[in-house]
């Protein structure tokens, strides 16, 4: 249907677009049998979270320099994690980072769980984290729904209603377009549109692989969309 071709215009996009970023696996690279490492996933995720991507990657590639594997995390001092980490902000999540490391590193024998489900039961993962590097790592089918998504969909679909209260939603038809093939491209996708192209005040349909699907954009309303409830 739609969504099935709608996906599939996504990911050609994809192919010829993907950001180049330390974390990934190319599509190329992909296509050729190189899995992305799910330790690099998780460690970009939890940076990327309130960090722009511009800022993430210096600190990326110091990170993954110093401490190359969650093994080698694991086993780093508290204060020289904390220092690694100082420009970035949010500090509990530095904190959580560790925790979350040591768990993987001597509860699960240093191979990060390879569902949302049990990613989740992590300390510190959300199911943000849990569904971007289930999908990304792992090719689970799971949907990745964060502020892009969110505009993304409720401009492909035209949702009028208002954020938060359509939160559910525009999970449940970001879940629809979420293809069971390649679905870690395919989030990733989703982001650099939504980072790119699909951004919140002017939108760059004219370049848009999706524009001919658009609701928003056929009724010359993407640029209101998500609307967002008064505080
Ligand atoms: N923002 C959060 N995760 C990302 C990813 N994997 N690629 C690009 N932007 C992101």
């Amino acid at each position: 249907g739609e969504e099935a071709r709608a996906g599939r215009a996504l990911l050609d996009w994809y192919d010829r677009q993907a950001r180049d970023l330390p974390w990934r696996v190319s599509p190329a690279r992909r296509a050729a049998g190189e899995q992305p490492d799910p330790y690099r996933v998780w460690l970009s995720e939890v940076m990327l979270q309130q960090t722009t991507v511009a800022t993430v990657r210096d600190y990326f590639r110091r990170f993954t320099e110093r401490w190359p594997d969650v093994g080698a995390l694991a086993a780093a001092a508290d204060a020289d994690v904390m220092a690694e980490w100082a420009g970035l902000g949010y500090y509990a999540r530095a904190r959580n980072l560790l925790k979350c490391a040591r768990a993987v590193a001597f509860e699960h024998g240093g191979a990060f769980p390879r569902t949302a489900a049990a990613l989740a039961a992590l300390p510190g993962i959300g199911p943000y984290t849990a569904a971007a590097v289930a999908s990304i790592a792992f090719d689970e089918a799971a949907t990745v729904v964060d502020g892009n998504v969110e505009r993304v969909v409720s401009r492909l679909w035209a949702v009028e209603a208002p954020l938060p209260g359509a939160k559910p939603e525009l999970v449940r038809l970001a879940g629809r377009l979420t293809p069971a093939q390649r679905p870690g491209d395919h989030a990733q996708a989703m982001m650099d549109l939504g980072a790119t192209i699909c951004t919140p005040r002017a939108p760059v349909c004219a370049l848009c692989p999706l524009d001919d699907v658009c609701a928003a954009r056929a009724r010359g309303i993407a640029a209101e969309l998500p609307r967002k409830a008064p505080k």
